[in-house]
């Protein structure tokens, strides 16, 4: 046992503290390093690396402007992409593409945003970082039912309606379900009463996140503003939003995907694949191993990690000489105070990275891999940039001081409140030792207070908190670590380890989410309310 690897048990220890002694899994000292999951496998002869172009998803454009808000409109479809070449993939998408369109929105301004379900199953809208008012979070039993569900008669609509209610925990909350359900189409208001940050938006029904996202319910949701215009960072077609995911497909381009039972009635996977489903084929913005042509300029990568339980560790190959190629200049919740250069950074499900490349620190035809160092054989690479001869203008820079950063007071803080995060023999993943059942609330801070928030765990776990960002107060009872930088919504956790958080709750009143974003975990129930008040 490394130096490292004991101090974060004995932390994790101290953290256990107040809920009792726990006995780490003997599978904990093996999962140490590298994946939680288990890898599901193609059916399928795998693409080569690096022959299709990166693509960018479409922006997506206003219905309608006025004076304050901005209003969008989406359909949920299914739709059959080329994702592997030559085949035909079946996907749930927001309007017809993987990943959905983009919304691009200005802090200050309101954004509705009309989403209309004509999936074979019922849905729900979460924007992941989003500030949002309870009503329009995506609370995972707040259904679109399919629009097909309405026509009297319709065997799919009457097949997803027997779905639900075969939910676990659907006692509890039938109430909420009755009253906030809606019929085939659902506004969701964001008052965009936040920060510039690389947001996403995703699907979020209770026990069916993990197949949902997988098969392609998630698109950015960028915010911008003043703050970070005023900056002379990389813009236009040199700031790139890339959506990592890995995925699994049968020999018919079909995707693959361990659900317990096929039809998604019944929440969860088969058994070998609980610890989360990692795919063999990575995609960047859906495109397999793809390429871009880049400049000898600086690029803004905007890297969002939308895989269900894939942590990465990426890493450009070769390395500029003197290192520190990818200078971080935001997190989950926008841009840090000050930049910090990486040779590698480690990416965790739901977590977001704005990194800034310089591209002419590399001579003129330098093919420049990124690369998953938590990867084995394909999943070890990730995506190439074949760097150009052609001179070019770059006026871009990155300053030393990125934006104002109002550091939270541990000592303001109202109390500390401590979570576990642990597979429970009878009850699957739980937290404090509870499955999620809607409408239980394991805390209820009040609007306006600070808390600091202690997660410990058992395995991995990236924890993920909805309303507010949060920051990283400590790490294994010493400094955070070289990734917890910023406002962030989600921290990774590894296997035994404990991290505080302190967080402020603003705004908005009602229930929101606390998770893991290890979708698989969630989906098992690895998830709680939390009520302000
Ligand atoms: Cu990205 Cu509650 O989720
Ligand atoms: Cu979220
Ligand atoms: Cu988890």
């Amino acid at each position: 046992m490394n130096r490292r690897r004991f101090l974060g048990i004995g932390a994790a220890a101290v953290g256990a503290g107040a809920l009792g002694a726990f006995a780490v899994p003997a599978a904990a000292r093996l999962l140490t390093e590298g994946q939680p999951g288990l890898l599901l496998s193609s059916a399928v002869e795998l693409p080569e690396a690096f022959q299709v172009p990166l693509p960018l998803p479409p922006v997506l454009r206003p219905v309608r402007s006025d004076g304050s808000t901005d209003y969008y409109e989406i359909t949920q479809q299914v739709a059959r992409l080329e994702i592997l070449p030559g085949l035909r993939t079946e996907a749930w998408t927001y309007g017809g593409s993987y990943p959905g369109p983009t919304l691009a929105v200005r802090a200050g301004r309101e954004t509705v945003v009309r989403h209309r379900n004509e999936l074979p199953v019922p849905s729900v809208v979460h924007l992941h970082g989003g500030h949002t008012p309870a009503d329009s979070d995506g609370y995972p039993i707040d259904l679109i039912l399919p629009a097909a569900s309405g026509r009297s008669g319709d065997a799919k609509g009457h097949a997803a309606m027997a779905g639900m209610a075969g939910m676990a925990g659907m006692e509890h909350g039938a109430g909420l379900t009755l009253a906030r359900t809606t019929n085939s189409d659902r506004t969701y208001t964001y008052p965009g009463r936040q920060r510039a940050a690389t947001l996403w938006y995703h699907d979020h029904r209770m026990g069916f996140t993990g197949p949902g996202i997988w098969r392609g319910l998630s698109g950015f949701h960028l915010v911008h503003d003043d703050e970070e215009d005023a900056l002379p960072l990389p813009r236009g077609d040199r700031d790139l939003p890339l959506m990592l995911a890995d995925r699994a497909f049968a020999e018919d381009g079909s995707l693959r995907y361990p659900a317990i039972d096929p039809a998604l009635t019944v929440p969860g996977v088969t058994d070998e694949y609980m610890n989360g489903v990692l795919g063999d084929v990575l995609l960047v913005n859906g495109a397999p191993w793809p390429r871009l042509d880049v400049d000898r300029a600086r690029y803004r990568l905007r890297l969002l990690n939308a895989s269900n339980a894939r942590l990465y560790r990426l890493e450009l190959d070769p390395q500029p000489a003197g290192g520190d190629a990818l200078v971080q200049i935001g997190g989950d919740g926008g841009l840090l105070e000050a930049p910090v250069a990486h040779d590698a950074v480690e990416i965790a499900p739901a977590e977001r990275f704005d990194l800034v490349v310089d591209f002419s620190r590399y001579p003129p035809g330098t093919s420049v891999r990124l690369m998953n160092r938590f990867g084995s054989e394909r999943t070890a690479e990730v995506m190439r940039f074949d760097v150009s001869s052609r001179p070019v203008q770059d006026d871009s820079a990155v300053p030393e001081r990125l934006a104002a950063f109002e550091r939270l007071d541990p000592a303001a803080a109202a109390t500390t409140r401590t979570f576990g995060f642990r597979r429970s023999r009878n009850d699957g993943w739980t937290i404090n030792g509870r499955p999620y059942v809607p409408g239980r609330a394991l805390a209820s801070p009040a609007l306006g207070t600070t808390e600091i928030w202690r997660f410990f765990t058992d395995l991995h776990h990236p924890v993920h908190l909805h309303l507010d960002h949060f920051q990283v107060l400590s790490r294994n009872r010493r400094q955070p670590g070289p990734y917890d930088a910023g406002w962030k919504d989600t921290v990774d956790l590894r296997p035994t380890e404990a991290v505080e958080v302190l967080v402020r709750f603003t705004d908005y009143p009602g229930a929101y989410m606390l998770h893991c974003h290890n979708l698989e975990h969630e989906d098992m129930a690895m998830m709680a309310d939390f009520v302000v008040e």
